[in-house]
């Protein structure tokens, strides 16, 4: 199965699914890396895995810039896009086109603190855990559908920089989990509710 990653920035998301790619425990290929910043160092890790980078030019126009990734990800013929810390906000059409084959990763238990800075977030308002989330891609901001979440305590003491390695660690299983189970057919959704068909080995 053809994935494409758009991340822009660290990649250890992109990271984490080309290792599970080598360890066989996700049948996929990332076909593509769409960043729109060449400097991040997601492209460093693409490049390494000799994954074929596209730059989206840091346009104003989102119906523009919609086109422009439309074309990009049609060129390279993708089953499922996945954002893995992509800063801009996609056209409509774009996620319209991609309704059900789109997923992101979400630093905390959604609904529970969207938006930029999740983990401040959750040391902010003294919960006593937070957690990471897999959804599909709908036109809110990390409002779409749940596929997967994963609960992570806050512990005393706990920094961003502590509990942020917590969450990637989790981060790091759970995104590969869920795009296997794309690849093997197993999420259906349901109007706004995605079931998990169970493993069979037919
Ligand atoms: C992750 O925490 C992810 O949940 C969020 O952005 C971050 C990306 O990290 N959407 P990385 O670039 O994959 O290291």
């Amino acid at each position: 199965m053809r994935i494409a990653v758009l991340a822009s920035g660290h990649g250890s998301n992109l990271q984490a699914l080309i290792e599970a790619i080598a360890a066989g425990r996700l049948a996929a290929t990332v076909s593509v890396l769409v960043t729109d910043r060449p400097e991040a160092h997601a492209v460093v890790r693409a490049r390494r895995a000799a994954i074929p980078v596209e730059i989206l030019p840091a346009g104003h126009d989102r119906v523009h810039d919609g086109a422009l990734l439309m074309a990009m990800l049609q060129r390279y013929d993708i089953a499922l896009v996945c954002l893995a810390g992509f800063m801009r906000m996609l056209a409509g059409n774009v996620v319209a086109a991609y309704h059900g084959r789109m997923m992101n990763i979400h630093p905390a238990l959604l609904p529970q603190f969207p938006g930029l800075h999740a983990i401040r977030q959750a040391l902010a308002a003294a919960v006593p855990e937070t957690g990471v989330t897999v959804h599909f891609v709908d036109e809110g901001m990390d409002t779409g559908p749940v596929i997967l979440q994963q609960r992570v305590p806050i512990l005393p003491g706990d920094t961003e920089a502590s509990l942020t390695d917590r969450i990637h660690a989790v981060e790091h299983r759970l995104y590969p989990q869920a795009v296997q189970w794309f690849a093997e057919h197993r999420l259906t959704l349901e109007d706004r509710t995605v079931r998990i068909a169970p493993h069979t080995t037919a």
